[in-house]
């Protein structure tokens, strides 16, 4: 299996790509093929539309990991993903990053309308990570009970993909 996963912030100081590396390091314990697809490489022109495709079309599902900007997800991200139009019937779960409490909800279900609209198949759970500088150490986390919830979703989506791929 191969997962897809979307880093989804411009800024070259970024906190959300914090969250793209953890849920790296989950998929890779379980021996899952992952392949980062970034929006700041796409911007820079050193992701092409056609490798941001062909990365998408041998995924077996899609994470895409995004901050919030003024309650939605970043402009760039959305121009990356509109550059394609392959996500119908691939299976897809959001993260919502942010360094308020709410820990990008409004990013995520930002993004679960935009899926829905592109016919994903929407994983109905969904990751957000509130206070993100609080909850990771040089790349490492240190928050106990965040830990263990993106393990559980990121469990379920696999399982998720697993079953629509049989
Ligand atoms: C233009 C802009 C708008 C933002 N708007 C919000 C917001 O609406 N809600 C929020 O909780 N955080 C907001 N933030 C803070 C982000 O949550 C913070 O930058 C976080 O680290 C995730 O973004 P990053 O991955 O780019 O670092 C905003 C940041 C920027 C740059």
């Amino acid at each position: 299996m191969k997962i897809a996963l979307i880093s989804g912030s411009p800024r070259a100081e970024r906190n959300s790509h914090q969250v793209t590396l953890f849920i790296e390091s989950l998929l890779t314990e379980k021996s899952i093929q992952t392949q980062i697809l970034d929006v700041i490489d796409y911007k820079n022109g050193n992701l092409s539309a056609e490798s941001f495709s062909q990365g998408l079309k041998e995924a077996d599902g899609i994470i895409i990991v995004s901050p919030e900007y003024n309650g939605l997800f970043p402009g760039e991200l959305k121009t990356m993903l509109d550059t394609v139009n392959l996500y119908s019937e691939k299976p897809a779960m959001v993260a919502g990053v942010s360094t308020g409490v709410l820990g990008g909800v409004l990013a995520a279900k930002a993004l679960q309308q935009y899926l829905v609209k592109m016919e994903a198949y929407l994983y109905p759970k969904f990751i957000i990570s509130p206070s993100v500088e609080s909850l990771f150490v040089d790349q490492k986390v240190v928050e106990g009970f965040y830990k263990n919830v993106v393990t559980d979703t990121v469990n379920g989506f696999v399982s998720f993909c697993q079953k629509l791929k049989d």
